[in-house]
């Protein structure tokens, strides 16, 4: 099939890809010229771990193309995908102004039918909109709108994309909802078809509840400590039981990334303006903010004054496997830190670069290096702030001889208790903390 996904970002690019690899012809449209002459000179502006083959792959095999003009995407496509940004505004509510624009500019070029899917994260009723809006300036012309959510994690987006657990497709047209089933046919995959409300909602109330299961165990993680239990294992024996899961019951320092605190507040100021606030959202939210303040707590407690304190921060990425920092914990971490005076030195397997571009004030306040063994030289004390499988790799007899006194503060439970009370180290983490003291 014909496709054009609008909004070559993340989301766009990597669904583009993966849809020309099982064989679609796709036109990836992006506003901002210097993106596509990034990607036609053969280079990924993002780091997603499998995407660049793909792309090369598909492009070669002429499958894959990109430009800057919505009428030739439009034209060429059966189905027209928007993929743009939904940034929050201030109040937590979503800045829709991309994906009316992108419903505009198709209006203004559209000459036959089309399916106009929206696959960026949106408050329930856009599609709606987006409807009303492409009616308005086109009214002669025949089109549907369905709300396709994308459920792809950063780091595993070409995974997630060829191997979903399912495929919701929200439509009130036959016409459009056949169109997309062929679409998805290539994949193996339950699909879901909904009207265009309940699949909006499903993207939002999904990442919600997978927040809420994370403060869940954040919350139990203080509990444990409170009354000397472990955690994880605490986690192991709830996940046990099929209904609950073990999945996205990690303690840890919170969810960060550019998805669920975004969503949590759009999704919590929607329920309010349809009269039915989720005040236990507020509460998810709230327990996220804590887990951060209660650990730079256990750093204070331990340091006592953080002023001129050199400090080696271990992750600057929300979570392993991607370089993005917004919305990172770890950076929040670092923040508190500096602010507090601390001398930190950090450092990230993929997330330096990003931390630059995205933090340039708070990334000249501080130091970075590239192994995480040269960012403990000489610090009073180490914080794991994002769990890089290779952090776990560390030789840590090294890690002890050059830290200053052998202090490490895991936010991330990455290191095993046991072995680091072995070795002499003063060891503070999330929820296990009772092992140092048997
Ligand atoms: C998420 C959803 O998983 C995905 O389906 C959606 O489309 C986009 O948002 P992503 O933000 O890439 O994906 O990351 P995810 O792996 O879900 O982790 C989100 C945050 O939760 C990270 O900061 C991670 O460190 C944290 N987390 C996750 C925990 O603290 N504990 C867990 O058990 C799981």
């Amino acid at each position: 099939m014909k496709l054009t996904i609008i909004g070559s970002g993340y989301v766009g690019l990597t669904t583009g890809a993966c849809f020309a690899k099982v064989g679609h012809h796709v036109i990836c449209v992006d506003s901002n010229p210097k993106k596509i002459e990034t990607l036609l000179a053969g280079q990924i502006p993002i780091y997603e771990p499998g995407l660049e083959e793909i792309v090369k792959q598909t492009v070669a095999s002429g499958r894959l193309k990109f430009t800057t003009s919505t009428e030739e995407g439009v034209d060429f496509a059966d189905i027209v995908f928007i993929a743009v940004p939904t940034p929050p505004n201030p109040d937590g509510s979503v800045d829709l102004r991309f994906i009316e624009k992108v419903a505009r500019d198709i209006a203004a070029v559209i000459k036959s039918y089309k399916v106009i899917v929206d696959k960026s994260t949106v408050p329930v009723k856009t599609g709606e909109k987006v409807a009303e809006t492409i009616r308005r300036y086109a009214p002669a012309i025949e089109f549907d709108v369905v709300s396709n959510p994308e459920f792809l994690r950063e780091g595993s987006a070409v995974a997630d994309l060829l191997d979903p657990d399912r495929i919701v497709i929200g439509s009130n047209s036959p016409r459009a909802i056949a169109l997309m089933q062929e679409l998805y046919a290539p994949f193996v995959a339950p699909v879901l078809v909904t009207d265009i409300n309940s699949a909006e909602l499903i993207k939002h109330a999904a990442n919600s509840f997978l927040a809420l299961k994370i403060s869940y165990i954040n919350h139990l993680s203080a509990i444990c400590d409170a009354a000397g239990a472990d955690v994880e294992k605490v986690a192991e024996g709830m996940g046990m039981d099929k209904r609950i899961g073990r999945a996205f019951l990690n303690a840890g320092l919170g969810y960060g990334g550019s998805c669920f605190p975004k969503d949590l507040a759009a999704f919590t100021t929607i329920s309010n303006q349809l009269g039915v606030p989720f005040n236990l959202l507020r509460e998810v939210h709230n327990i996220n903010t804590a887990q951060l303040e209660r650990f730079i707590k256990t750093i204070r407690d331990s340091l006592w004054v953080l002023q001129e304190k050199k400090l080696a921060v271990w992750g600057l990425s929300f979570k392993p496997h991607t370089d993005d920092v917004r919305s990172s914990v770890a950076v929040e971490l670092i923040r508190s830190l500096v602010a507090e005076g601390a001398q930190v030195t950090a450092t990230d397997p993929k997330g330096m670069d990003s931390f630059r571009a995205f933090e340039p004030e708070l990334a000249a306040k501080i130091t970075m290096v590239e192994d995480p063994l040269a960012a403990v030289e000489g610090a009073e004390a180490l914080v794991v702030a994002t769990e890089w499988p290779e952090y776990g790799e560390v030789d840590l007899a090294e890690v002890k001889s050059r830290l200053v006194a052998p202090l490490v503060f895991d936010g991330r439970n990455l290191l095993d208790p046991a072995t680091m009370k072995e070795m002499g180290f003063t060891y503070h983490c999330i929820g296990r903390n009772h092992i140092m003291k048997s």
